[in-house]
């Protein structure tokens, strides 16, 4: 890892964020990775180093061609709509990539194929038939996640893959009873396939090398150790037709998992942006021997992938491995997993329908740190800090100097500096910075230049121009105090400009200088003339946060009624088989109230409900606990199947089923109070 972080060379940096799917919309979690990214490599490119910053959708895999099949249309259209989406989202949050691709390109087939090709020729690719699920009516083999049956422990119906929501039993999804495919409702049958394994095992020297050598976070080089001792297994890299990839090389009807085409992905983004640019060559950046930089950013959650796979298989090809790969830990709002009951599922598109895309980028980088720990977002808290630093702080202080300024100077700065001493304490804090923001450290740089602004509102506190400002004979020390603090007021901006790009383009606009760059940022403004003030910042007021809750939860019954189509990376699989009129007529759905909600001791996924159907009542164990803690559940209505057969489970018996819809995880969706239904009330 490279840490002389202050030499003086220009150094040659290539960044990546992980790819994101291409079938669902970026939200705010998302923007933890992609905002940490880019502040990072605006920050490399104000100290005057080469920083390309690439990434593209990640449009393979089975989720992605189910989606585009349940929209009836093309998987090449689906990507090629959430592709433009994700573009204009990130666009407008300002994350800068100097190349946005798809791994669904010819340069990704390339280099994926040659990456693939370079392996087998070393003998790290085996080959070797294995039994698979298959549904006969779709022709296809089914990922353990679209299949569901009945728990071979419990009897819990409706499970899936390989574990079971009611007890939390484990098996392999071939021990599923009575199992259906998702996808069509048909039973799955075993049927054998050749599938193409890439021996991971082959690199475990290298691997352990690699993952202790400076390349990793320590937290996330521990993680690995676990990996080790559990063995290095073979990883299948193949899947059968139908497939929405790359079919592999000389092996028609067999494609390559999306996993590892995805992060060749970074290889072909960069290819992409070679041959549209001059003087940018690929070897030299990818090459055994390359002497540039080469950082991946990605979430905790594809670690593996990253900090084994990946090495390996660069180094099977002979390609030069990762610098470092940064792992960064999950966003959580309001103490909970986003979750779209609570509005709290946002999506990047609905905050800039309401707030302006650099409050959150200043919020994040004041919680981001170089660890793996989960950021908490805290909407009050989000609130106050925006309108108390930014606001209140570094944007005041110009407001504060530019009026005089302008109305009694012609907006001219004077010809020197009224407090050389505390202008050199802007200055040589730089180094400090730098290193923070080098290191990731983003919220002790926030702090650090939070500090500074502290002072400088101190200065201006003590000198206090608008006093100044009415005596005889002080235009000097009026000229010298405000072009003074514009002078503090201009360090300020460009230690934050990694974080703040727009605020920092308007107040260079304002100043009339160029886009400052580290290096500048060394010499004083004086004697230069300034342009106008512009406000450059408005306070949040609470509605709007509110309104972006209230429009998330929106999104929500927008998707849950008018399009009933699932999102998200979870969202494909409920496709079932259709039922008689008959059969439907038999459910009894009744409106009824969560009279009471309470943990279930031992059940990580079930919160057990008593449920008032209006009169009567009945304990129901849901497998809801992901999306909602008890106290959110009391009171609230929710649609329950009551004529259900009572079934007897490990922890009581649970009488009858209520109706949740989503996606799943952290969003299973039940209704508000307040939607005009009654317990007892028969939903028809
Ligand atoms: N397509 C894969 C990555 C392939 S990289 C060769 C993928 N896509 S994703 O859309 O699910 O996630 C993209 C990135 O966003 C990942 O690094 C992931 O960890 C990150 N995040 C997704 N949800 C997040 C939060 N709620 N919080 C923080 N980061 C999150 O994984
Ligand atoms: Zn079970």
């Amino acid at each position: 890892m490279q840490s002389t972080a202050m030499s003086q060379t220009p150094r040659k940096i290539l960044v990546t964020s992980a790819l994101p799917y291409a079938n669902g919309p970026i939200h705010i979690g998302h923007l933890v990775e992609y905002i940490q990214t880019d502040i990072w490599v605006r920050f490399q490119k104000m100290r005057g180093h080469q920083c390309i910053y690439v990434c593209a959708d990640d449009a393979h895999g089975t989720p992605i061609m189910l989606r585009a099949r349940q929209e009836g249309i093309e998987s090449e259209a689906l990507i090629a709509r959430v592709a433009e989406e994700h573009k204009a989202d990130f666009a407008q949050f300002n994350v800068d990539f100097d190349n946005y691709h798809s791994t669904h390109s010819e340069e990704n087939r390339i280099c994926a194929n040659r990456i693939y090709e370079r392996n087998r020729d070393k003998g790290h690719i085996s080959r070797r038939t294995i039994t698979q699920a298959y549904d006969p009516v779709e022709n296809m083999f089914l990922p353990d996640r679209f299949i569901k049956g009945e728990c071979p422990k419990c009897g819990a119906q409706d499970q899936y893959g390989d574990n079971c929501e009611v007890c939390g039993a484990s098996y392999s999804p071939s021990e599923l009873k009575n199992p259906v495919s998702a996808v069509s409702g048909a039973t799955p049958v075993d049927k054998e396939s050749e599938h193409y394994f890439f021996r991971l095992g082959d690199f475990e020297e290298m691997l352990k090398q690699w993952t202790r050598g400076g390349h990793l976070q320590k937290e996330v080089s521990n993680k690995l150790d676990e990996w080790f001792n559990a063995g290095l297994q073979e990883w299948d890299i193949s899947r059968d037709a139908p497939y929405f990839g790359f079919e592999i090389p000389d092996h028609p009807g067999k494609y390559f998992y999306v996993w590892l085409d995805a992060p060749i992905g970074y290889q072909a983004s960069f290819q992409n942006l070679c041959d549209r640019s001059e003087g940018l060559n690929f070897d030299e950046f990818w090459g055994k021997d390359s002497d540039a930089e080469l950082y991946h950013f990605i979430g905790k959650d594809i670690i593996y992938f990253h900090a084994l796979f990946w090495p390996a298989m660069l180094h099977g090809a002979d390609f030069r491995t990762p610098t470092a790969v940064f792992s960064h830990g999950f966003l959580t709002v309001d103490g909970q997993n986003m979750s779209k009951s609570r509005g709290t599922f946002i999506k990047a598109r609905t905050y800039l329908d309401h707030l302006n895309p650099e409050y959150l980028r200043y919020y994040f980088a004041g919680k981001l740190g170089s660890g793996v720990e989960d950021i908490y977002l805290n909407l009050e808290d989000f609130t106050a800090r925006i309108n108390a630093d930014l606001v209140g702080k570094v944007v005041n202080i110009a407001s504060r100097c530019a009026g005089f300024i302008s109305k009694r100077f012609d907006g001219m700065l004077s010809e020197q500096i009224a407090e050389p001493a505390l202008l050199q304490a802007f200055i040589d804090a730089g180094e400090t910075i730098a290193e923070h923001y080098e290191k990731r450290e983003f919220s002790r740089a926030v702090r650090e230049i939070m500090a500074l602004a502290d002072r400088a509102n101190q200065y201006i506190d003590e000198k206090k121009p608008w006093v100044i400002a009415k005596e005889e004979g002080k235009d000097q020390e009026l000229q010298d105090t405000c072009s003074m603090g514009l002078n503090l007021f201009r360090l300020l901006i460009g230690y934050l400009r990694p974080i703040l790009p727009a605020t920092a383009e308007k107040s260079e606009a304002f100043l009339q200088i160029d886009a400052l760059s580290w290096a500048a940022l060394k010499q004083p403004l004086t004697g230069h003339q300034i342009a106008k003030f512009e406000p450059l910042m408005t306070r949040i007021d609470p509605k709007q946060v509110e309104a972006m809750t209230e429009d998330s939860k929106q999104d929500l019954t927008k998707t849950a009624t008018a399009e009933a189509k699932p999102s998200g990376p979870l969202a494909d699989h409920p496709i079932a088989a259709s039922i008689d009129y008959d059969d439907f007529a038999k459910v009894d759905l009744r409106v009824v109230r969560i009279a009471k909600a309470a943990h279930v001791e031992g059940a990580d996924k079930l919160l057990q409900l008593t449920l008032d159907l209006g009169g009567e009542t009945r304990n129901v164990f849901a497998g809801i606990k992901s999306a909602y803690a008890p106290e959110d559940l009391e009171g609230k209505l929710t649609v329950m199947v009551a004529n259900l057969a009572p079934r007897k489970m490990r922890f009581g018996l649970s009488e009858g089923m209520v109706l949740a819809a989503g996606p799943g995880g952290k969003d299973l969706f039940i209704l508000n109070p307040d939607s005009g239904a009654e317990p007892g009330m028969k939903v028809k």
